[in-house]
């Protein structure tokens, strides 16, 4: 069977790894993995299932008998949990915080890793998340770590809203620099795979940079990567 070439890019929440994943397996005809949805979909799924979120053991269990779907549809992919289309449901600040406070139980990590490495399909996958390069996919030949400052990434997190919402929503800016950072403090300060760069990995600080530097970056880590036959 063909190898699969699999690019990680991971790094802090708004650093624009979305975006840039979804947009460099698009140019080269990869796979893409959003790991974030499995841990925003195991937290949804625990708080509907009314599983105490410091129960580590159901929480594991939850993550094992996860009920999702990845449906075809017009718009690109639906996401349904038994059924539901939760699509908007795991988007939330609140699933993004839930996600972050389930990562941290070592018995859904373990229970999601197989289901993530199965991703890992010719002629390639960009995995986008928090630990791809250091333990999903520890031998990948390209490994990214996209970040920005958490005012920057605030920044970017409120334009989205407001493109989303309309009008001005820049009163909310202290709370949602106040999340991004409560959040980077519990992705990277867990015990079970935190949060940093692998030792390979290339670090891209996308504070003043656009989407398509980041994504030319890459894609010329990515040539020189195939001239060279080998990893970075
Ligand atoms: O990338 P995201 O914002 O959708 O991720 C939501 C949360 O899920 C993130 O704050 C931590 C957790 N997560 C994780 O622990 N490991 C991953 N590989 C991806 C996400």
């Amino acid at each position: 069977m063909a190898e699969a070439f699999v690019i990680t890019v991971d790094g802090p929440s708004g650093a624009g790894k979305g975006t840039t994943s979804a947009a460099l397996a698009r140019q080269l005809g990869f796979h893409l993995l959003d790991s974030g949805a499995l841990y925003r979909l195991t937290g949804l799924a625990a708080r509907r299932a009314g599983v105490d979120m410091a129960d580590a053991e159901a929480l594991g269990e939850v993550a094992r008998t996860l009920p999702v779907e990845f449906v075809s549809a017009e718009q690109g992919v639906r996401v349904e949990l038994g059924g539901d289309d939760v699509g908007a449901a795991i988007r939330t600040e609140q699933a993004g915080m839930d996600a972050s406070t389930v990562g941290a139980v070592p018995q859904v990590r373990a229970a999601l890793l197989q289901c993530q490495r199965d991703f890992a399909k010719a002629p390639g996958l960009v995995a986008d998340g928090r630990d791809m390069g250091t333990t999903v996919f520890p031998a990948a030949p390209l490994k990214i770590y996209l970040t920005a400052s958490a005012e920057q990434r605030a920044r970017r997190r409120l334009l989205q809203l407001q493109e989303k919402h309309g009008g001005d929503l820049s009163e909310q800016y202290p709370q949602i620099l106040a999340d991004i950072k409560a959040r980077d403090q519990q992705d990277s300060k867990r015990a079970s795979s935190p949060l940093k760069p692998a030792a390979d990995a290339v670090v891209i600080d996308s504070s003043d940079m656009g989407i398509d530097a980041v994504l030319a970056q890459i894609l010329g880590l990515y040539q020189r990567c195939q001239v060279d036959g080998g990893s970075m």
